[in-house]
């Protein structure tokens, strides 16, 4: 069975497929769960043009350096490092970018294990009630000392075994499908949203900026968001580049899956925004806001329980195809580096993810500091890491020769290699360093 990383790199059956894993890494909750709560936490409009900012300028760049390195390496990213750079410590990039895996898997399968609680309420049809109502269902769903767990470890085995079952029926057969119905839920949420009487407050709130609410700490989350969100920085996206054709633009394609990802989320958030207001809530629910605000709006709707119980199914489905590329990057990494058999490889991971994520549920602060580490400290500082590798391990003429691989000069490249080179660098680091309080810009 050909598996993503394994030798025979035969993994996708089309071009699409590898852009579609590459999105479905990209969507997940990432998008609908953490950048509304985010964003809530954070103020709003001003969190909101930062992060589309972080988007642009790194993320776009951030990803397309990935795609090259994995594709002119035509290996996954420990293999790529190795190869491009022999006998330099660059390949820990890779190894910063198991740790990420680690720590995200093991919170992301939490919430994943709310989502699918969910799925399981709106079949039963209990998400309904008064918006207090529904608040209580989350907070005594989070206060069971029984589910949350086993939901989690559901997750996790369901993610284990689309992995054991390879790239072509475990990711591309979903996604393809999948993630357009689930674009479309967003929209029709969208519009039920917007005719609530006093939509207009919540969309006040996520397009108007207010720049009193800017400080260190938002922007450095606002940069995490854009870096956790595009799933770049520790080299799942580089892995995904080595199985893209050389015919294909990858400049393009970095800006397409970019631009569907954001998309996604600023649509989730104006579902959401809107919600909040009408019904009397707070922006700044934390981690349960998706959870208590979306089953107020399906209960306004006319087939809201058929609505509610595709929605958090796809909302799952998002999750796994996200969790598997994570689930990949530790395996391909303990296969090909340790020469550990994949199987053994996939249950040994799931097992010490499963342990972790079960600190995650026991303790607030534990999941929020793996968040922490993983979104606003190592997936920017792997971002830094790549970039450099482009903009100064690599010849600028090996560069070029990539991005121009499909046979056309793109007119982009100065601004890419400028950007690469000097701004992308010093700025992450900059913004990291002022949100951690090392240095003070306000
Ligand atoms: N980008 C995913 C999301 O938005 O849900 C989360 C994620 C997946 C982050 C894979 C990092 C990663 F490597």
């Amino acid at each position: 069975m050909a598996n993503l990383g394994s030798s025979s790199r035969d993994g996708f059956s089309s071009k699409f497929g590898v852009i579609a894993a590459a999105a479905g890494s990209a969507i997940g909750l990432g998008n609908i769960w953490r950048f509304p709560y985010v964003l809530g936490e954070s103020g709003g409009g001003a969190f909101l043009l930062l992060y589309l900012f972080f988007i642009i300028a790194f993320g776009v760049p951030v990803m397309t350096s990935e795609l090259l390195i994995g594709r002119k390496a035509q290996k996954n990213v420990f293999g790529a490092f190795k190869s491009l750079a022999p006998g330099k410590p660059w390949f820990l990039v890779g190894t910063m970018g198991v740790l990420a895996a680690f720590l995200i898997l093991s919170f992301y399968s939490v919430v994943a294990g709310w989502t699918i609680e969910y799925v399981y309420l709106a079949v039963k049809g209990s998400l309904s009630g008064s918006p207090d109502e529904i608040n209580m269902i989350f907070e005594e769903f989070k206060a069971s000392q029984f589910w949350p767990y086993f939901w989690t470890i559901v997750f996790l085995i369901l993610t284990a075994l689309i992995i054991v079952g390879g790239v072509k029926n475990g990711i591309e057969k979903y996604t393809k499908i999948l993630m357009p119905l689930l674009f479309i839920l967003i929209i029709v949420l969208d519009v039920k949203a917007l005719l609530l009487p006093g939509a207009g407050k919540g969309i006040e709130f996520l397009f108007k900026p207010d720049f009193s609410k800017i400080n260190g700490e938002v922007i450095l989350a606002a940069m995490g968001q854009a870096f956790f969100s595009l799933s770049i920085g520790m080299g799942v996206i580089a892995t995904y580049g080595s199985y893209i054709p050389k015919s294909q633009n990858l400049g393009k394609t970095a800006l397409s899956v970019s631009l569907t990802d954001t998309l996604i989320a600023v649509l989730a958030g104006v579902a959401i925004f809107p919600a909040v207001y009408a019904f009397g809530m707070a922006p700044e629910q934390g981690e349960g806001l998706v959870f208590k605000v979306l089953p107020n709006i399906f209960n306004q709707m006319t087939g809201g329980y058929v609505f509610s119980v595709m929605f958090f199914v796809l909302l799952t489905i998002a999750a796994l195809t996200s969790s598997i590329s994570l689930l990949e990057v530790i395996v391909a990494y303990l296969s090909e580096e340790y020469g550990m058999k994949r199987s053994y490889a996939i249950w040994a991971t799931t097992l010490v993810v499963s342990v972790l994520a079960m600190l995650c549920v026991y303790s607030v602060k534990v999941f929020g500091s793996f968040d922490f580490i993983s979104s606003n400290v190592l997936l920017p500082l792997g971002g830094v890491l790549i970039v450099l590798f482009v903009g100064y391990v690599m010849k600028k003429s090996e560069v070029r020769a990539e991005l121009e691989a499909h046979g056309k000069k793109v007119v982009y490249f100065d601004i890419f290699y400028f950007i690469v080179r000097y701004i992308a660098p010093v700025a992450i680091m900059f913004v990291f360093l002022n949100g951690v309080g090392v240095i003070n810009f306000g």
